[in-house]
């Protein structure tokens, strides 16, 4: 592990490999509370109850995928603090564009797609219990090796992986290194204030940007045109019915085909 890594400080601190776990996210905030340091990391063959955005579960099944959790104790000013979710999504980007060459997008905030299929998912869990000590767990779920037969069924038609989208098996390894390389990167870049910088390159990659999308919020619908990704890290909803600009700092977006 150590000979492919590049970074300083992220996976060169505690480390926990697991064969099987609940969630890399729950056992990596029991290390934060008992101390653990800025870019602690705990990865799992395996988890039973991976955990997605918005209270759904993340599929993990063994052997093809990479499911890790990083800790950062070092977080940017309050305000850029919502941008982390953003810019770990720009990060897998950059790291996928790297190692494959192909150009993945990003659906608002951060999930990762290739040919138009999910292909990781990242879930940023800020902790303030512990006075004086925030942090914040970041798992990411990446689908290296997968293949279309070991997708559940309710799975075929939105999942993919690197080796569905380029042929070829991956080294889960290096692919993990290349990940950890670009988060230390562009997270170091956000604590230091290099925002827009970013912002501009996570645009480049925002595949939610300028499409008509439906946005749920709880049992709340927002349906409109996305027209901007704004410097909060919030996305920008052209309404339908009333052509308002509305601010979406949190929800499940859907693309709509034809006309909304
Ligand atoms: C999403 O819903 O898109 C986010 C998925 C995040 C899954 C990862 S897998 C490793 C880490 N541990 C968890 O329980 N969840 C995250």
């Amino acid at each position: 592990m150590l000979g492919a890594l590049s970074t300083k400080v992220f996976g060169r601190r505690t480390i926990e490999i697991h064969d099987c776990i609940d969630s890399t996210n729950s056992r990596l905030k029991e290390l934060a509370l008992a101390g653990a340091e800025e870019g602690s990391l705990v990865a799992a063959e395996t988890q039973t109850q991976g955990r997605g955005r918005l209270g759904r579960t993340w599929h993990s099944p063994p052997l093809y995928n990479l499911y890790f959790s990083l800790l950062l104790t070092e977080l940017p000013p309050v305000e850029s603090r919502p941008l982390v979710t953003l810019v770990a999504g720009l990060a897998a980007a950059e790291a996928v564009l790297m190692l494959t060459g192909r150009r993945p997008g990003l659906k608002w905030p951060n999930d990762l797609l290739l040919d138009g299929r999910k292909i990781a998912g990242l879930l940023a869990e800020l902790d303030s219990s512990k006075a004086g000590r925030e942090f914040v767990v970041l798992g990411v779920g990446l689908n290296v090796n997968l293949d279309y037969e070991n997708l559940p069924p309710e799975l075929k038609d939105q999942a993919g992986s690197l080796f569905m989208a380029t042929g070829r098996r991956w080294d889960r390894i290096e692919v993990l290194a290349a990940l950890l390389w670009h988060l230390e990167n562009d997270l170091t870049a956000l604590k230091e204030g290099r925002i827009d910088g970013l912002l501009r390159r996570y645009r480049t990659f925002c595949q939610t940007l300028g499409a008509r999308v439906e946005i749920a919020q709880g049992a709340d619908r927002i349906r409109g045109l996305a027209v901007e990704v704004d410097d909060c890290g919030r996305l920008v909803i052209e309404c339908s019915d009333t052509g308002r600009l509305i601010q979406v700092n949190a929800g499940e977006v859907t693309l709509i085909k034809g006309r909304p």
